[in-house]
């Protein structure tokens, strides 16, 4: 077993991930006002109730109720545990995973990731010897061949093959259980005891750009489901920011100038066949930020090559956003699409390397598929949809890094809008024109929430607002519902006042006081922005002022005699502030 999580950690990876990208790299969002909509992935809708608050770094359908932080999204969507998530989770941040130091007892049984490599690296040999000799592994060899794959590429991709047992690899590799169950090589059951992920499948081995094997992906026979079954995040698998093949295009490409992001295993190695070396896929998952940074540290191009369907499409806006927040001057990223109904591997075989080369050189640009994108929403024959133009672009280019990536992006945007490039400027530099809103009257249904719970919501819409309270630990005396829960609120946020309310929950996931939180956080707020902090100044004020008066009752509940010096003192001082209120 490995230790448990620290808290702190979970706090860091909540700041460092942004609920918005996490959600839009599984769903299209659309901005709305502060927020970002869609339809609820959760429950069927035609008209989108699901909402997504950056500033919260929270999610909440109004249709069917759900809600939570990143982790919770990513639990529900992909059925993923706690761990997995973390773990998801990290690997986009770029964060390993700390454990507390376990237990005596449940010291951890590979010590160290080398025994995991090593393990993996017998995993490979043995899948590898089973394409090669095992009774089955004939309708392995006849389905790769019908796929067109030769054995030369076979063996430089170390392509293996699953038997159909229950327990071939323990029986095969002889190792212990526990450290199987670790690499993901087995599944381990409720009762302690364990079978084989893999069986019967084509097995491709996943190496990480030093070459060491981290998992695996397996591909059915036939037209089964799940086509293919990776391994589960592990402590060297971390989907996220693997790429498929990026160890074999380093060692045969001698200077590799230009990535290509396909969708496929397949499509890798039937590239890499036709001597397209240079090929790369994602891990069935959307491409990260970290896959950017990971790629653009070796070659200053990427091309993302989608398929021409609408999935495709789709996938290419996501890959596109996911972009923005890290792209750099002199990173070329550019996208192509094929045609409808082929994958690279189909169009490889059918055209041959020459054609699909010439694609890539024909793929948009950065620019020209980003306003590609945009221009297809709106008119740009008319002004209105000019306008429109401009303000879809605005968010979206505040994204990107100031400098010339972005002033050209601009222009772009100036030439599109058919605006002049300084009159854009003021235009987009005008986010700050927001203007602040009058105090509105405040609601009565505000007044008749109690304090503790006004002062809950306060803090939800607004974390920043703790350090008005101090750590709160006076309030702690005050015998009011929910005040507990209050004083822990104020010292976390006192610790951490930059925390989200998304991560400040997180604290309490497995408790009551978590469905209080997100119940508080997914009610709409009454009070304007600009009032927040006058409204938390009142409730503060009102709860200092019940201190002073549970303190008058308790010293005047003191026989008179009985009273110090002191205390006499502190009664008058308290009865003539109270007055003075
Ligand atoms: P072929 O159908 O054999 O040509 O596979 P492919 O490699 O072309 O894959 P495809 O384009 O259908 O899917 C792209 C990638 O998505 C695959 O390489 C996998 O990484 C992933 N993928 C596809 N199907 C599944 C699945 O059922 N489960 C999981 N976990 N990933 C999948
Ligand atoms: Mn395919």
């Amino acid at each position: 077993m490995a230790g448990k999580i620290p808290q702190p950690f979970i706090d860091e990876l909540l700041s460092r991930i942004d609920i918005v990208d996490v959600i839009n790299s599984r769903l299209s969002l659309r901005k709305a006002g502060r927020e970002f909509t869609a339809c609820c992935p959760f429950h069927d809708e035609k008209t989108p109730s699901f909402t997504v608050s950056q500033q919260k770094q929270f999610y909440h359908c109004f249709g069917c109720g759900v809600h939570g932080n990143a982790l919770s999204f990513l639990m529900e969507f992909e059925h993923a545990g706690f761990v997995e998530a973390v773990e998801d989770l990290s690997s986009i941040a770029g964060l390993e995973v700390p454990r507390e130091q376990p237990k005596p007892g449940e010291q951890a049984h590979l010590a160290s990731n080398k025994g995991l490599y090593a393990l993996l690296e017998r995993a490979v040999k043995f899948y590898r010897s089973q394409l090669l000799q095992h009774a089955q592994a004939s309708s392995a060899i006849d389905y790769l061949k019908q796929r067109g794959l030769n054995g030369e590429i076979a063996r430089e991709f170390e392509v293996g093959y699953a038997p159909p047992g229950w327990d071939s690899v323990r029986s095969a590799l002889k190792l212990p259980q526990r450290d199987l169950i670790d690499s993901g090589l087995l599944i381990e059951k409720e009762d302690g005891s364990s079978y084989d992920r893999f069986r019967d499948r084509v097995m491709f081995p996943i190496r990480d750009a030093r070459g060491r094997v981290v998992g695996f992906g397996g591909r059915v026979l036939g037209d089964d489901t799940p086509k293919y079954l990776n391994s589960p995040e592990t402590a060297v698998f971390h989907k996220g920011r693997e790429l498929y093949g990026l160890f074999q295009a380093r060692k045969s490409v001698r200077k590799l100038e230009c990535l290509i992001v396909v969708e496929g295993y397949m499509d890798v190695v039937a590239l890499a066949q036709f001597g397209v070396r240079n090929c790369v896929a994602t891990l069935g998952t959307a491409t990260t930020q970290a896959h950017l940074e990971r790629m653009f540290r070796i070659v200053g191009e990427v091309v993302f090559c989608f398929d021409g369907d609408r999935a495709g499409r789709e996938a290419a806006e996501r890959a596109l956003n996911n972009s923005l927040g890290v792209i750099r001057e002199g990173w070329q990223l550019r996208f192509m699409f094929l045609p409808d109904g082929e994958d690279p591997d189909s169009l490889v075989r059918r055209e041959g390397a020459g054609a699909f080369e010439l694609r890539v050189k024909e793929a948009q640009s950065f620019s020209e598929f980003f306003y590609d994108v945009l221009i297809k929403q709106v008119d740009v024959e008319s002004v209105s949809g000019r306008a429109k133009l401009v303000d879809l672009a605005r968010p979206l280019l505040a994204q990107l890094r100031p400098g010339v990536l972005r002033q050209m992006m601009q222009d772009e945007l100036a030439r599109l809008a058919k605006i002049a490039p300084a009159h854009l400027g003021s235009l987009l530099g005008g986010a700050s024109e927001v203007a602040t809103a009058p105090r509105k009257p405040v609601e009565k249904e505000w007044q008749n929430l109690s304090l503790v719970r006004r002062a809950l919501l306060l803090l939800l819409n607004l974390p920043s607002l703790a350090q008005k309270a101090g750590d709160g630990s006076r309030f702690r005396s005050l015998t009011l519902p929910g005040m507990p829960l209050l004083c822990e609120v104020l010292s976390l946020l006192n610790e951490r006042p930059e925390m989200s309310p998304g991560a400040l929950v997180e604290h309490w996931r497995d408790h009551d006081n978590w469905r209080h939180l997100v119940r508080l956080m997914s009610a709409p707020m009454v009070i304007g922005d600009a009032g927040l902090e006058d409204e938390f100044d009142g409730v503060l004020s009102c709860l200092d002022t019940m201190l002073d008066e549970q303190r008058v009752d308790e010293l005047l509940d003191k026989e008179k005699g009985q009273m110090s010096h002191q205390e006499k003192q502190e009664l008058s001082r308290l009865l003539l502030k109270l007055q003075s209120n």
